[in-house]
């Protein structure tokens, strides 16, 4: 059963822009979607995915109603999740309309595979899902999209692609971990006294 608080459906409501700021102070993992078959493709950058459940293995995404992918996402009933690493902001971009690329043209310039599903999957992302629909929810402007991750694909790489107030960011591991130590030293012996 959903249960929506009733002070919460009287309060003053939030705008739009004050609830945008707030949410730049969330970093994101940059994901691209990807959808569709053969030449019916599409695909769109996202920050909204996240696991639901391990047992069964499932993940959510977020996706605007008006996004190309989304009714390709409905007909075939399958999706795939690349999660970007840190070199690949120029897929990021252009997965997120920069330059106006739309549908399969988004995908040139990257290597692809097709998973069992007939969705492509990005060769280098950290990891790929291959993903069966298994519910959608749509609420307000956007579908709530559960998959069933039905293939994995993982690298060793780690240093990922985030989105932080407004900007991409590497998120490397080793540098970040050499960059703490570097701020955690006391002052004196950072300077070799
Ligand atoms: C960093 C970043 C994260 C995004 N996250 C989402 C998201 O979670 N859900 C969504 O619907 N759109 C998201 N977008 C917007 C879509 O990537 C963008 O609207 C895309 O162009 C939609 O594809 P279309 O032009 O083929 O409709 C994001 C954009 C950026 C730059």
């Amino acid at each position: 059963m959903n249960v929506v608080p009733r002070d919460l459906m009287t309060e003053i409501p939030v705008s739009p822009a004050d609830f945008r700021g707030a949410m730049r102070h969330l970093t994101g993992g940059v994901s691209v979607i990807t959808a569709g078959r053969g030449k019916d493709i599409s695909g769109m950058t996202v920050t909204s995915v996240t696991s639901l459940s391990v047992e069964p293995p499932t993940l959510l995404v977020s996706i605007n109603r008006d996004a190309s992918s989304f009714p390709l996402i409905r007909r075939h009933g399958a999706f795939g999740v690349n999660i970007l690493n840190a070199d690949q902001l120029d897929v990021a971009e252009r997965f997120a309309g920069k330059g106006g690329l739309k549908g399969a043209d988004r995908f040139a310039g990257a290597r692809w595979v097709t998973a069992v599903s007939g969705v492509p999957l990005l060769v280098g992302a950290l990891s790929a899902f291959d993903c069966e629909v298994e519910e959608i929810v749509e609420r307000h402007s956007h579908g709530i999209v559960i998959g069933r991750v039905r293939d994995v694909r993982s690298s060793t790489r780690t240093a990922a692609l985030a989105y932080w107030h407004g900007q991409y960011v590497a998120v490397d591991q080793d540098e970040d971990a050499a960059r703490l130590a570097e701020v955690s030293l006391p002052a004196r012996t950072r300077r070799g006294v």
